[in-house]
């Protein structure tokens, strides 16, 4: 028998009441996180990819709480995270950590770089003070830093050293999931690579299991197993990575991977590059039909393209998608038109 995921998320929905602009005015929803469902196994890398405004932050709050929901469902390790009580809550969050987008921000400014890392084994009430003082500089040297480094503060740091230091505390308590948001995307190229694979060995020698977030097709394609596609908070594909980047179903993601030539240089499946046309539509009350609809080059209305949502389906194996235009086969609009 197979494995239990470590982590399952069912039919979330994450909307945002935002307040009227004046008493008689319309009160409108922010769909935010809009039905989205998947499994992530242990000891992989399970990415969420999307333009800005997505959801992919939202997703990730929800999952570990620091978002209240609107409806659905998380799972970790069999536990039901939106259920729990304060105080089995609390127990839970020492095994699932976050690594923000920007390591400036996220480090509290006037604290030592051991205290930030220390900083969860006492929120957490985990071991003595000698014990605190084992692991910080254990895990100094997991991440790569000096144990020396322990007492200067994070302005003394580079970029790739704070995102070092997020990453030392984000392991101090042992966690089994680290939610990990653009953790690269502030840093600089030459060091996001770095970064990159630590994060990669640290998940060999850990067993980690990581939900990984990114804008960034490139950096997908280099740390995930499965992927999800978000477009204005709904799930438009998913599929291992293989198949995803072999044999793109969705408009969207084939737009996404075709903006990388790195990626795409020498498959045979992209004849033709497309650049999408502005920013995505606002998630506030989206029209019906498909989302994606306003930036499609294959949006057609005799395919209810305006005018009915495209349900998430399975083409073949676990490659699922939602578009109308996708064959039984797999045959994508972009495998036979031009635009
Ligand atoms: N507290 C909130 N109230 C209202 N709207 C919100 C709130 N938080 C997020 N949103 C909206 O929800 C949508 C999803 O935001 P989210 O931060 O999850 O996107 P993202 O994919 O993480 O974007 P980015 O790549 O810029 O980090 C956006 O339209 C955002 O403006
Ligand atoms: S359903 Fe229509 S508009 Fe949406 S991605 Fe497919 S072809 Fe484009
Ligand atoms: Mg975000």
């Amino acid at each position: 028998m197979s494995e239990s995921p470590l982590l399952e998320v069912e039919n979330l929905c994450t909307y945002f009441r935002l307040s009227k602009s004046h008493p008689f005015g319309r009160s409108r929803t922010v769909f935010a996180v809009d039905d989205v469902s998947f499994r992530v196994s242990r000891g992989t890398t399970f990415g969420i990819v999307g333009e800005s405004g997505c959801g992919k932050s939202t997703t990730a709050m929800s999952i570990l709480r620091l978002i209240k929901p609107t409806s659905g469902s998380v799972r970790f390790d069999g536990n039901d995270v939106l259920k729990l009580d304060p105080k089995p809550l609390r127990r839970l969050r020492s095994r699932m950590q976050l690594i923000f987008q920007d390591p400036y921000s996220s480090l509290n400014p006037r604290a030592t770089a051991g205290n930030i890392v220390a900083a969860p084994l006492k929120t957490h009430n985990i071991g003595s003070r000698q014990q605190h003082h084992e692991r910080v500089s254990e895990l100094f040297s997991r991440v790569g830093l000096r144990p020396e480094q322990q007492t200067a503060f994070p302005h003394q740091f580079s970029g790739g050293q704070r995102q070092r230091i997020s990453i030392a505390r984000a392991l101090a308590t042992d966690p089994e999931l680290i939610v990990c948001d653009e953790p690269v995307s502030a840093l600089d190229v030459a060091i996001q690579a770095q970064v990159l694979n630590l994060l990669i060995r640290l998940q060999r020698e850990l067993n980690l299991t990581y939900l990984f977030i990114s804008h960034d097709m490139g950096v997908i394609q280099h740390m995930c197993d499965e992927v999800v596609v978000l477009y204005l908070g709904k799930i438009v594909e998913q599929a291992d990575r293989n198949s995803l980047f072999s044999h793109p179903l969705h408009p969207y993601t084939w737009s996404l991977l075709s903006a990388v030539p790195s990626i795409y240089s020498d498959a045979d499946s992209l004849k033709q590059r497309v650049k999408l046309k502005g920013d995505p539509p606002s998630p506030i009350d989206p029209p019906p039909g498909c989302r994606f609809a306003q930036r499609c080059p294959f949006a057609d209305t005799s395919k209810h393209c305006y005018s009915k949502m495209p349900l998430l389906r399975i083409i073949k194996g676990q490659h699922k998608v939602a578009c109308h235009r996708v064959s039984e086969e797999g045959v994508a609009p972009q495998d036979i038109h031009t635009i």
